[in-house]
């Protein structure tokens, strides 16, 4: 089974090397697994059992040697060759994605200042930050997503920066989640977003990204939805019932838990908020309306603004003012942006992969206008990949707020859903082009020049490097390898012509070439 998701395989055994103090002691890279032995298939585990099978690993030792636990850090993948070939696919697809899109790389560190992630909205994502404080006394983190570094990155450019900007990376990020199915301590994130577009053509773009790279793996509008809401229309609702502005971001989050929690906890919790019992419940109604009317209609009788109709621009934010004086201009404007992005993504085609969700939030406190959140039909596996709008971020870092959107979409679960749609692609082989072998040691030279030469016009040559290995042996090791052929190097053909035989292996064919013309 491949490892990309790791976490399936919790049959994995305990992988322990025995070494001796001294050596120990002289691999650094040693120390902390000995201290903290944990497993990738214990990532299903408790903790408990972690600490039994840590007291284990020290209990066994004899004095002169201790064991290595050669397992990665709880939650954390090992990426095997075969593993690597996975997920390079998974990348190349996502970066085929992109570069179709006109979208431009960036990179990031993974260590970023602490501060960067530091919000006071009760955010899971910054109570399960990885953070520390470095030799020289600076709180750092493990970046567990990557939009404060792509705002940091915006801020450090400044005026000089042409926008809109369309960015996409694939970031490795931390968080000290609870490991579950798709959910991992760390994991590969492609983000792709826009700076510097109000209106929801940037989110238009980006869902045709997401959906477009769904097609391309395979997947149908049967196998994926992605439901959209907005949090203008939420906080409309916050709005209508009470809440203070400066709450909005915190009530977004406990909201967002509706789902997974008692009701009565997410009512005590907006209580904690400021806000009554019967606001609560009437947010958590309109949260459940089906349909882009029903909310419309719902909303505007409690702000006593009449019947429906489309009303506002696509311009997030843009009358923040007039909508905190008039809550039903504020509904209609979030519902018109809604209404004109399922438009556009019919526009686009690919109006059947989208969902209108009232009861979708997302969990993270700066997403001021369309949020979305791609899912798997059947409802098996956690979210697929999220994002949404956040027009106000590069304010709180202190620099001009700027409007952007953009998405997170994770390694983990993608992968679990295509292997059980059977759609992940056979990466169980390596793959080289030829297979090149000396028939004697004594020809070791001309095969160096002959794989040298293949190389040089740009095939992929694995060269036999054990001496003495057996014709029969390389056949197999080029079967194997899945290799197109094998040049072999030395014998009658080699001594009495200056030819190589190059066997096709497909065809099970073999002709004789001249050394000075092998490519
Ligand atoms: P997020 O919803 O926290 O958003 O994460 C986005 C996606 O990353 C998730 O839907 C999931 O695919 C993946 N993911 C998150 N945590 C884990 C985990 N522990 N293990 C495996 N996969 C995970 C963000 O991170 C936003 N920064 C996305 C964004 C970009 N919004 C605007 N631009």
């Amino acid at each position: 089974m491949t490892r990309l998701l790791a976490a399936a395989s919790s049959s994995q055994q305990r992988r322990y090397l025995t070494v001796s103090r001294a050596s120990a002691a002289d691999a650094g890279a040693a120390k902390p697994a000995a201290r903290g032995g944990r497993r990738v298939g214990a990532a299903l585990a408790d903790d408990d059992d972690d600490a039994a099978n840590n007291k284990k690993a020290k209990t066994s030792s004899s004095p002169q040697q201790q064991l290595i636990d050669t397992n990665p850090p709880r939650g954390t993948r090992d990426f095997f060759p075969e593993d690597m070939r996975l997920r390079q696919w998974l990348f190349g697809r996502w970066g085929e994605v992109s570069r179709r899109f006109g979208f431009e790389q960036y990179d990031a560190p993974v260590l970023e200042s602490e501060a960067l992630f530091v919000r006071k909205a009760g955010e899971e994502i910054t109570e399960q930050l990885y953070s520390f404080e470095d030799k020289g006394g600076r709180r750092v983190a493990l970046r567990p997503e990557m939009t404060p570094s792509l705002a940091r990155l915006v801020l450090s450019r400044g005026k000089a920066l042409p926008l809109p900007a369309k960015w996409w990376a694939v970031a490795q990020c931390w968080r000290y989640e609870r490991t579950t199915r798709g959910r991992r301590r760390e994991h590969y994130q492609w983000n792709m977003d826009v700076v510097g577009v109000a209106g929801v053509e940037a989110e238009a773009e980006l869902l045709a990204a997401m959906s477009a790279f769904f097609a391309d793996v395979g997947l149908t509008p049967k196998d994926v939805g992605i439901r959209v809401s907005s949090r203008r229309v939420l906080s409309a609702v916050l709005r209508l019932n009470g809440v203070a502005e400066s709450e909005f971001a915190r009530a977004c989050v406990v909201v967002d838990k509706a789902e997974k929690l008692p009701r009565e906890q997410v009512v005590s919790e907006l209580g904690a908020l400021g806000v009554s019992a019967e606001a609560a419940g009437a947010i958590l109604d309109a949260m459940r309306c089906e349909s882009l009317d029903a909310l419309e209609q719902q909303l505007l009788a409690r702000a006593g603004g009449g019947g429906g109709g489309g009303g506002g621009g696509g311009d997030n934010g843009s009358d923040e003012n007039n909508a905190a004086a008039d809550p039903s201009s504020s509904v209609r404007e979030a519902v018109a942006d809604l209404r004109r992005l399922f438009d556009l993504a019919a526009a686009y085609g690919y109006g059947d992969w989208l969902v209108f969700d009232a009861s979708v939030v997302r969990g993270l406190a700066y997403y001021t206008g369309v949020v979305f959140e791609a899912f798997d039909r059947k409802g098996e596996l956690r979210a697929i990949a999220g994002g949404g709008r956040y027009d106000r971020l590069l304010g709180t870092f202190g620099g001009a707020d700027a409007p952007c959107a953009g998405f997170g979409f994770g390694d983990a679960v993608i992968v679990e859903l295509l292997r059980d749609r059977g759609l992940l692609p056979d990466t169980s082989r390596a793959s080289v082009d030829d297979v090149v072998f000396a028939m004697e040691e004594g020809r070791r030279g001309d095969a160096c020049a002959a794989a040298a030469r293949l190389r040089a016009s740009g095939r992929s040559v694995d060269f036999v490097l054990e001496p003495g290995k057996k014709l029969k042996a390389a056949l197999k090791h080029a079967e194997r390898l899945g290799a197109a052929r094998v040049v072999l190097v030395g014998g009658k053909e080699w001594d009495e012509r200056g030819c190589v035989v190059v066997k096709d292996m497909a065809a099970r064919t073999q002709e004789e070439v001249r050394a000075e013309e092998l490519r």
